[in-house]
């Protein structure tokens, strides 16, 4: 278990990690969700957040103010009660030192049942900790302000956990106004009991979670109830240049009443050791716990901890689950080497392994019936030898191993910082552990694991503005089970699974939910704890095996007719990140590699039509699963080529027109049969706009988000629009083409330059030093095209001979001139950009184009 090399190790992660971690199948935006928010003007840091499920209630401990909400739908507030500073004592804090704004506030820390009528509550009140009782049903406080010195840190920053076990709170947190004295407190009438305060015991802990495990009622041991306490602190074991931070667990006994002499009023039972999480070649390691969820439930023989963990030195974001069984845990306490210290070269202390005798009754244990046996009936009785032993050796030399000896989930790219888990039965009564793990980026990971390896079903965005889950809650109702989380800014209800979501058989069982079954008589995929009974016909499969799925898939198709030699935009979307997109043409894989065709991210181009390309095409999304090959239709494209008469093909404005108004009338005939299903469908994306244009033009830019706009707006049966016009310069278009065209230059060079186009951006770069030296004839097929575009927006038709100028030659004060009444507000270019981004612009045009990339970097 030496950690030798730790620090090459950590180096090493970088290159270690780019392989890791499974990717989440579906990822939800935080717009494709229904969730339900809660939050208040002006009230931040719902940082506490306590269920009581049988009510119906949740409580919210904000900054300043604690919030009763109707935990069925959190945006009915219940109750709210403002728990203030007052003046003086804010002026004191301030006078300390301490921010009057942020930090001389009541920030509520503590919200725990203490009985069927009362919350025991407490803030941090301006660096004065305070507890008081607060009734529910008046929802008003007791007036007790007793000291919270031990159970509320005095400052916001700093980490704090506690639980609530048979009347008595067990906190961790800090004891003093600097947050220098950390302590493991036990707030009771009868014994109130806490951690010496020496390095050995706590050394610069970081609180994260801590609850209690029951004896086992059954054992004839008369083992007693125990309190968990999970934490990271600095190392003393380990020594290297730097600090060194040691994930741990701790426990005491709930029955510890003490010493009598020695470790009176201290924890007699306080032991703690290391929690390893690391690869099995000890490659990554990683040593900071964020959070813990103990798993517990009748119907397990034994609790199980998860917790979430990054490395110390966590350069590229990585992050990992480690679960462990309780027996390992109890294990390491009860039958575990102790560490001691020993001093070596004077002052110097090191930590090694205590191979000597160790008294009787063992240091640190429960009373249990053996000890009783022995007559020591608690703790008071126990010998100083003992007592002696534990005070100077609270730390166990055996770690704490994972179960499976590695991580259930490791993940790059991404900070777990909480986690909640439930056990569920699947159909065939299987059961696994759904891992709901919340980021620093406000996303929620649902994972599963199995046999052999780890299943990310979705990613949730639950806060729109990326900010940290803090608090993570599932409820345990029977058949309504939600997840609760809360931030800085507010509260967030989510589903646990978002069955409906999945329109086809196919990607129901893909999913690999095991909330999730397709109900093949109704055709729909439902949350099998929200129905009655379960039904034998149900089709789920957590291995991802679709085979017993029926093949009929609704199919729509759209209709689409085009002029000889214009560009088509066939569009596909669908949302596995696992699945792969293939296209058919008449039934045959379509080489989209060829330079005829383009595959965008969720659309195909084709270039230069012609008779040859008419025909049915096909879009389908293939998801490999266990070897086995899954695909499913998720577009279909008809493509027809219009016949034109020669005469009507007149070079003419009007006459393009005419026809472009033809071909909409046209498709608005086209039958949309199936469209129902597709109303209801979200894996089918179907197709807005069939656009042709009647130049062959290079690459289009389209940004995967602009299609998904379009998608979200246009209702599926509108008709296919089609336009086909002939290009014709004049004045007004060109001031038209120069707006749009500016609007797009100054959007793409702010995404440059907040990085949301690498790539681009490189290129823009490069072709901006090529394209100064390009001649004048390239503009104007650029701008042809361009063009084009604009006037198949259809917002402007005229004819005039003019040759646009090229754009580099107007700046940026010629947009009013362009008399559309727009003016350069944020909000509006944004407008206008989405309009613009949806057409297809010549990249190399825009490159060439380009005269501002001084922010492109
Ligand atoms: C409270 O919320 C504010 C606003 O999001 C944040 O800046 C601050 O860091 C939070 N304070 C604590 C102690 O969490
Ligand atoms: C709940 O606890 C409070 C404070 O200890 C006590 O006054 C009250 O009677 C208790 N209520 C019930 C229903 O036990
Ligand atoms: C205890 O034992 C009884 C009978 O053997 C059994 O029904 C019960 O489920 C057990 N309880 C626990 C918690 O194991
Ligand atoms: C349930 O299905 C999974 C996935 O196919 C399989 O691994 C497991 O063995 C099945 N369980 C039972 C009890 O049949
Ligand atoms: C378009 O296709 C035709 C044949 O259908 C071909 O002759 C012509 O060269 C193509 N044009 C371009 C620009 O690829
Ligand atoms: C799926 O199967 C098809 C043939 O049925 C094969 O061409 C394709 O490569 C397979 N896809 C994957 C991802 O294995």
């Amino acid at each position: 278990m030496a950690l030798t090399g730790l620090y090459a190790a950590l180096g090493l992660l970088f290159g270690a990690a780019t392989a890791f971690g499974p990717v989440p199948r579906i990822t939800w935006e935080h717009r494709e969700v229904q969730l339900i928010h809660f939050q208040e003007p002006e009230v931040f840091n719902y940082s506490t957040l306590l269920l009581s499920d049988d009510k119906d209630v949740l409580y919210v401990g904000a900054r300043e103010v604690i919030f009763a909400l109707n935990s069925v739908n959190i945006a009915e507030k219940l109750n709210e009660l403002y728990w203030k500073v007052t003046e003086e004592k804010k002026t004191k804090c301030a006078d300390k030192g301490k921010s009057k704004q942020t930090e001389c506030l009541n920030y509520v820390r503590v919200l725990q049942p203490l009985n069927d009528t009362v919350l025991y509550v407490c803030g941090t009140n301006a660096f004065q900790p305070i507890c008081d009782h607060l009734n529910v049903m008046s929802f008003e406080l007791g007036g007790k302000n007793e000291d919270g010195k031990g159970r509320c840190p005095f400052d916001p920053a700093q980490s704090y956990t506690s639980v609530m076990v048979d009347g008595e709170l067990y906190s961790g947190t800090s004891y003093n106004f600097l947050g220098s004295e950390p302590i493991i407190f036990r707030n009771s009438h009868q014994s109130p009991l806490r951690t010496e305060y020496a390095i050995p015991w706590l050394n610069e802990p970081s609180f994260v979670f801590a609850d209690v495990v029951r004896a086992d009622q059954n054992s004839t041991e008369g083992d007693d109830d125990k309190v968990y306490f999970f934490f990271t602190e600095m190392s003393v074991e380990y020594e290297f240049l730097g600090k060194l931070m040691i994930p741990r667990i701790s426990r005491v006994c709930k029955r510890d009443q003490g010493g009598l002499r020695t470790l009176q009023k201290k924890w007699t039972s306080f032991l703690k050791a290391r929690l390893i999480c690391t690869t099995p070649d000890k490659n990554l390691i990683f040593n900071i716990i964020n959070d813990v969820f103990i798993l517990k439930s009748p119907s397990l023989q034994e609790p199980v901890i998860y917790g979430v963990f990054t490395p110390q030195l966590n350069n590229v974001g990585l992050s990992a689950v480690c679960a462990y069984s309780l027996s390992t845990v109890e294990e390491v306490f009860s039958k575990g080497k102790y560490m001691q210290s020993a001093t070596v070269e004077q002052s110097h202390t090191k930590w090694v392994r205590y191979n000597g005798e160790i008294p009787n009754p063992r240091p640190g244990a429960c009373i249990n019936k053996e000890a009783k046996a022995a007559n020591y009936m608690s703790s008071l009785n126990l010998p100083d030898r003992t007592l002696q032993f534990v005070k100077d050796h609270p730390l166990m030399d055996d770690s704490v191993t994972p179960i499976g000896d590695r991580p259930r989930l490791m993940k790059r790219d991404v900070r777990y910082t909480q986690i909640v888990v439930d056990r569920v039965s699947a159909l065939n009564g299987s059961v696994y552990d759904v891992m709901f793990i919340g980021t620093d980026k406000g996303a929620l990971h649902k994972a599963i694991s199995y046999e052999n390896g780890v299943h990310i079903i979705e990613e949730i965005q639950l806060f729109p503005n990326f900010e940290p889950v803090q608090t993570l809650l599932l409820s345990s109702k029977e058949g309504k089970r939600d997840l609760y989380a809360g931030s800085n800014s507010g509260v967030v209800q989510s589903p646990i699974a978002f069955c409906d979501k999945y329109s086809t058989c196919i990607d129901c069982v893909l999913a690999r939910d095991p909330y999730c079954a397709w109900k093949s008589r109704e055709a729909s995929c439902v949350n099998i704890l929200k129905e009655g009974e379960i039904e034998r016909d149900w089709i789920q499969n957590i291995a991802g095996d679709a085979s017993s799925c029926p093949d009929k898939v609704r199919e729509h198709s759209l209709q689409h007719t085009f002029k000889h030699g214009s560009t088509a935009e066939l569009k596909c979307s669908q949302k596995s990140n696992l699945a792969q997109v293939v296209w058919k043409f008449k039934d045959d894989v379509l080489k989209v590699e060829r330079p005829k065709y383009r595959l965008l991210e969720k659309a195909l181009l084709i270039f230069n039509l012609s008779e040859g390309d008419s025909g049915i095409y096909q879009c389908l999304s293939e998801e490999k699963v266990k070897n086995k090959n899954f695909s499913q239709v998720v577009a279909k494209h008809v493509l027809k080529l219009k016949k034109i008469q020669p005469s009507t093909v007149g070079p003419t404005q009007t006459a393009a027109q005419t026809e472009g108004n033809t071909d909409v009338a046209k498709m608005s005939t086209v039958p949309t049969e199936g469209s129902t299903a597709q109303t209801s469908t979200t894996q089918i994306i179907p197709i807005t706009t069939g656009k042709i244009i009647t130049k062959p033009i290079g690459p289009i830019l389209t940004s995967a988000d602009s299609s998904l706009e379009i998608f979200n707006s246009v209702p599926d049966d509108v008709p296919q629009k089609t336009l086909f016009l002939k290009s014709n310069d004049n004045f007004l278009l060109m001031f038209l083409f120069l707006f749009f065209f500016i609007l797009f230059l100054s959007l793409l060079s702010y995404n440059c330059y907040k990085g949301y186009l690498p790539a681009q951006c490189l290129k823009f770069r490069s072709a901006m030093l090529f394209g100064k030296k390009k001649s004048k004839s390239d503009f104007s097929d650029c701008e042809q095209s361009v063009k084009e575009n604009l006037v198949e927006q259809g917002s402007i038709q005229n004819q005039n001979g003019e040759q646009p100028k090229p754009a580099h030659d107007t700046g940026y004060e010629t947009e009013p001139d362009c008399g559309n009444g727009q003016i350069q507000h944020d909000k509006d270019s944004l407008q206008a950009h989405k309009e613009v981004k949806d057409k297809p612009f010549d990249v190399k045009c825009e490159l060439k184009y380009a005269d501002s990339d001084a922010e492109c970097d």
